[in-house]
């Protein structure tokens, strides 16, 4: 059961209004935090508290009601960054039923308000609730023409590109439909889904998110809808917004709702049913909520609709939610149990995640051994020591979660936990980024945790680019103790003998790989910075830093004096796109003594060639001020992007040769200018050796 805050018995006006005032600012800030940012700072049951503490408040001193009163509004303005799109009929909210009295009270506030008598049966329609972002779709003619957040409820920010990309959108309604209809609903997110993300985004280095509402609001609300497309988002409908009456959109119930929607096209959020009074609903409920993990998707309660739509006409809104629906909350599960320790485990990109090993507890049917203490802060926070009892919930079906300390259990004598500064796999220093929660491991490329997949990074297409040292490979000669570090791959040759004995390698495939390693001992210096793997480095970074410093001995001569405020900090931030928070893990990288012990290591073994100027660079050089005839059919390119590409490179493009021109290039069929250039001498390309330059 959630935990209700207690409310003080008696308050004075001013104590009240210090408190509504309080509790207001606060509220806003987890509304910015959640709508806006995606990231909540609190749980949702210690969010519907301060709420119902608010509204409890409220009601004894209706008089003191803040400006900034949250229940006037649904959520929080939109970002900025995307275009408004205003809502004819209010997006708006639900209230919360978090018993089974408060259920009851739902269905008697109806029969009241509408003068029902006690024997006169309602009908409902229940139905999952999942926690993903409400979304409005509008159709004109039955086609989409916009698709639109909640935003305040009253504007929202128009994701139009972004919902295209939703497989579970219809881009065009099946007919018949209405001239005009806003279908509203939910974008989602299935949980096996969320977790592939998640897996994916934390071996590429990304922030993972916290669950799979974060998840779905974060990838809806990308600036670039090629971002959201990557992304496995669905969506269901379960009401409509503005319509244009009319025969193919007059329902007398919510059954009858949900038939349209789905022939029009729409994914329905099942199972839902159709129940006769307030024990159908509770039986429902009850069956929801010990089933909800065999749901592919995450749920935090289900939806009661009163069926009939004349009598959700009747009964209308109050502030902020419908009178006819209610959101029949999960208790979030809990138990208590003792913290037996507490782990700091490395992930592959280095951060350092703290879990507590906990004596073993059934929480809502699983035995939960282990929970997430997120970072150290946390852990600060909550002052967690190893032997507290502590207080665990299993939140939205993911992670299990520490919640906090039973102060009173506390045994005598126990410390508070110190954090590492040391990666505690490879000892390496770790550090936390200025603002950051998450403290990492700097020692990349000798950290066991990180090893595999770095010297993944080292060996890929952008990097050295090693055929046949792919995921599996890597892991194997890893595993086998054969590559340890990136400098062992050029040390494979001398064990040549047991590469070819392997299972499933053999002579050919080992002397394969070893020609393709041999052929990467020279490389450019961009190509070396990269694969270094560097947080924050990639391929763009690593082109400026080579283009910058020319060549390794230079930059890494500098790197190694590399401190705030030096002169070689202002070289590296002076650097066009790098900022305090990319030179910061550069020099962090290099300040590690076991980065350097491995850059020292594969110095011995390799060339690394200076930078080379671009190639349009070097045609710059050879191109500008030079007159340049084209003749002929060019293949790859039309006459017009020819000519303008040769004036960006400072050429002049005339029509005739002459003894002032100084190329030409000759494409197919070319006649007589080519013949002229010829007898006057004039050096002709060819089509590649122009698309060399
Ligand atoms: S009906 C007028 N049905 O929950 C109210 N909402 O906490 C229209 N939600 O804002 C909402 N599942 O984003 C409705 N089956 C469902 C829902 C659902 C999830 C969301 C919706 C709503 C929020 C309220």
């Amino acid at each position: 059961m959630t935990q209700k805050i207690q409310q003080h018995p008696k308050l004075t006006d001013l104590e009240a209004r210090a408190e509504l005032q309080s509790l207001a600012d606060e509220i806003t800030r987890h509304d910015v935090a959640y709508y806006q940012k995606d990231a909540p700072m609190i749980s949702d049951a210690e969010y519907d508290d301060l709420r119902d503490r608010y509204r409890k408040l409220l009601a004894e001193f209706p008089h003191l009601r803040p400006l900034n009163d949250p229940e006037s509004r649904v959520g929080v303005e939109p970002a900025a960054s995307f275009t408004k799109v205003r809502h004819a009929i209010p997006m708006l909210s639900l209230s919360n039923a978090f018993t089974d009295e408060d259920a009851h009270d739902f269905v008697e506030r109806i029969r009241r308000f509408l003068r029902l008598s006690e024997d006169t049966s309602l009908e409902f329609m229940a139905e999952p609730k999942i926690d993903g972002l409400s979304c409005s779709l509008r159709y004109e003619g039955g086609e989409l023409t916009v698709g639109a957040t909640r935003g305040d409820g009253t504007t929202g920010e128009n994701i139009t590109a972004n919902v295209r990309t939703i497989q579970d959108v219809p881009k065009r309604l099946k007919p018949p439909f209405p001239s005009m209809i806003e279908v509203r609903g939910e974008i989602y997110m299935n949980r096996e889904d969320f977790f592939a993300l998640n897996a994916r985004r934390e071996s590429e280095g990304e922030a993972v998110f916290a669950n799979p509402r974060n998840a779905a609001a974060g990838s809806v609300r990308q600036l670039d809808p090629r971002v959201s497309a990557a992304r496995p988002l669905r969506f269901f409908a379960y009401a409509l917004g503005e319509s244009e009456k009319g025969d193919a959109c007059s329902f007398e119930t919510q059954a009858g709702l949900r038939g349209a929607l789905e022939r029009w096209g729409f994914m329905l959020n099942e199972p839902s049913r159709l129940c006769r009074g307030v024990d159908e609903l509770l039986a429902y409920y009850h069956h929801i909520e010990s089933e909800r993990f065999k749901l592919p998707f995450d749920i935090d309660g289900v939806v009661y609709k009163l069926n009939h739509c004349d009598l959700q006409d009747r009964l209308g809104f109050i502030s902020r939610s419908p009178r006819w629906a209610i959101a029949h909350k999960f208790a979030a599960e809990q138990a208590e149990t003792k913290l037996l320790d507490i782990v700091v485990q490395v992930g592959r990109t280095g951060a350092l995640t703290p879990v507590a090993i906990l004596e073993p507890v059934t929480v809502g049917g699983v035995v939960v051994k282990h929970a997430t203490l997120h970072n150290e802060d946390e852990i600060a926070r909550k002052d967690v020591r190893i032997g507290d009892v502590v207080r665990i919930q299993r939140a939205g079906d993911v992670i299990p979660q520490v919640l906090g300390v039973d102060l009173d259990q506390r045994p005598p004598n126990i410390t508070p936990f110190v954090f590492p500064d040391h990666c505690p796999v490879c000892g390496s220093l770790a550090v936390r980024e200025d603002g950051m929660a998450v403290r990492r491991c700097t020692g990349g490329l000798i950290c066991p945790a990180q090893a595999v997949e770095r010297l993944r990074h080292f060996t890929s297409r952008l990097a050295f680019n090693i055929e046949g040292l792919g995921d599996e490979r890597v892991r194997e000669l890893w595993d086998d103790k054969l590559i340890r570090s990136p400098a062992d791959i050029f040390r494979l040759k001398k064990h040549r003998a047991e590469l070819i004995i392997r299972k499933g390698w053999g002579e050919k495939s080992a002397d394969k790989l070893l020609d393709a390693i041999d052929a990467r001992t020279t490389i450019s210096l961009d190509r070396f910075i990269y694969a270094l793997g560097i947080r924050q480095v990639g391929e763009a970074t690593a082109k400026a830093l080579a283009e910058h410093y020319e060549t390794f001995d230079n930059f890494y001569n500098e790197m190694r004096l590399v401190r705030s405020n030096s002169s070689e900090w202002n070289g590296l931030t002076s650097i066009e796109g790098i900022g305090e928070l990319v030179a910061q893990d550069i020099a962090d990288f290099f300040e590690e003594p076991h980065n350097r012990e491995v850059v020292d290591d594969l110095l011995n073994l390799l060339t690394i060639q200076p930078y080379q100027r671009r190639i349009d660079r070097q045609g710059e050089a050879i191109l500008a001020g030079k007159r340049i005839v084209f003749t002929g059919t060019l293949s790859t390119m039309s006459r017009e992007e020819a000519k303008a590409k040769a004036e960006s490179m400072g050429a002049k493009v005339s029509d005739s040769v002459s003894s002032k021109t100084d190329f030409v290039v000759v494409g197919e069929d070319a006649g007589s200018k080519a013949d002229k250039a010829r007898a006057l001498g004039i050096r002709i390309l060819n089509e590649a050796e122009w698309n060399g330059l």
